[in-house]
């Protein structure tokens, strides 16, 4: 057992994982930029106010999962690593007065987020997701559209059978009586209430129906359901939200118990998963409306949504589901040589055709000829550049390895005859 380790609930992704992550991650930046929203980067840490007045002092996410960094003497703030990105796009949206753009803002991140969560399959404390936010648009269409946003990632990147659980949890209007119904409802359950959801029943009732205990279940699906108590105007939000998904195509199911672990949330909140996963608590991806984070961040009253998606759990269930995440293409060419002491030439060559954008690998064993052109036959190369004599004459053997022909090929013809050779060979 080595004596230093990666530490518990992170991991190495090695070439193969990170060369999946990578693919997922180019699908989500090429969505981003189909679908209008702009990239940016906010840091990996915040203060930590950020995540406690934006997600909630009584969510699990802050309560449990928070990973706090100790302030050195000098520095007076509490920092946190971020745990999501909502907090810490919405703290910029303000910070940089972003009111003043076109509305809706519409922004992405993509990258690692931590969580002193416990550590088991799909839950890991670095993980990574891809974030979206639309800003400044009350919907109902926006809604539909980040919705189906988000959907569309799990069809491009290969994930079967995904489908969205679809709620509303009311705004400041018909939440607070709500509340009150759902909290007369427990206190008459009190003794049957583990320890913390006791606690929570009082400041944060919502949360009882998220509870991951599983002592809850039966009182959490006998539970009053916010859908009964929706006012006029959440009520046709939802209904309206509901229609653009009809059309859009979207497959979703009305969840009257979904609720989320963030305390953001206004009306539309949404999971993904895969059929037949609903119930096991490792949702694919969430999101929703967050109507006062804005506010409660310092900025005007401004309404927003969006969505995160777990690209750790987008690997595992490819991976469950037999699909390959990515495979890597060979190099075009290995650059070999006769004389098995000149390195310089053959780094020489292969910088030249890197330089012209070319997938090449130089040999840089002193071996013998024969054993290199193993090594160029082993990685797959579809060709091997061999240094000989010809070189003083500004010439280079070429050996096609697919083929089994060699010709000789000027140095300064080398780069575009290979490059024509891939673009034939990938292109049929
Ligand atoms: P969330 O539901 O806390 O929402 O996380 C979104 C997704 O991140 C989850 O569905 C899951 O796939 C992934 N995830 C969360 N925790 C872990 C973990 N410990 N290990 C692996 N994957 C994990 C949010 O983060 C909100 N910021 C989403 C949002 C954006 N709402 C509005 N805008």
């Amino acid at each position: 057992m080595p004596a230093y380790r990666a530490p518990r609930g992170t991991r190495d992704l090695l070439p193969d994982v990170a060369a999946g992550l990578n693919r997922l991650q180019g699908i989500a930046r090429s969505l981003s930029v189909r679908y209008g929203y702009r990239e940016m980067e906010i840091p990996l840490f915040e203060q930590s106010a950020v995540f406690e007045r934006g997600i909630g002092e009584c969510t699990d996410v802050v309560e449990k999962e928070l990973f706090r960094l100790t302030p050195r003497t000098e520095e007076s703030e509490a920092w946190a690593l971020r745990p999501e990105a909502t907090a810490g796009v919405v703290r910029a949206y303000v910070q940089h007065g972003m009111q003043t753009w076109p509305q809706p803002v519409k922004l992405s991140v993509v990258g690692p987020m931590f969580r002193y969560d416990r550590p088991q399959a799909g839950r890991y404390r670095q993980f990574w997701q891809w974030d979206a936010e639309a800003i400044g648009d009350p919907g109902p269409a926006v809604d539909a559209e980040i919705v189906e946003l988000g959907y569309r990632f799990y069809v491009e990147a290969g994930v079967p059978e995904v489908q969205v659980l679809l709620n509303s949890i009311g705004d400041p209007a018909c939440r607070p009586g709500y509340l009150e119904t759902l909290k007369a409802y427990f206190r008459r359950h009190s003794a049957e209430l583990p320890e913390l959801e006791l606690r929570r029943l009082e400041t944060n009732p919502l949360r009882l129906l998220d509870s991951k205990d599983p002592a809850m279940a039966v009182l959490v699906a006998a539970a009053p359901r916010m859908g009964d108590s929706l006012c006029t105007a959440c009520a046709e939000h939802f209904a309206a939200v509901r229609a653009h998904l009809d059309a859009l195509g979207v497959p979703y199911r009305v969840e009257p118990t979904l609720v989320r672990g963030l305390d953001y949330y206004t009306r539309t909140a949404f999971e993904y998963y895969r059929r037949g996963a609903e119930g096991q608590q490792q949702a694919l991806g969430g999101g929703g409306r967050y109507d006062g984070l804005v506010e409660l961040l310092g900025g005007r009253p401004t309404p927003g949504i969006g969505f995160a998606l777990g690209l750790d759990r987008v690997l595992l269930a490819l991976e469950e589901s037999g699909r390959v995440a990515a495979a890597e293409a060979p190099p075009l060419a290995v650059v070999v040589g006769a004389d098995p002491a000149d390195t310089v030439s053959r780094l020489r060559v292969a910088g030249l055709l890197r330089a012209e954008g070319l997938r090449v690998r130089a040999e840089l064993a002193q071996r013998k000829l024969g054993r290199q052109l193993e090594t160029a036959s082993r990685d797959r190369a579809h060709f091997a550049v061999i240094i000989g004599d010809e070189l003083a004459g500004g010439d280079v053997q070429l050996k096609d390895l697919e083929a089994g022909t060699q010709r000789l090929v000027p140095l300064a013809d080398l780069a575009r005859y290979l490059a024509r050779a891939e673009k034939t060979h990938r292109h049929g």
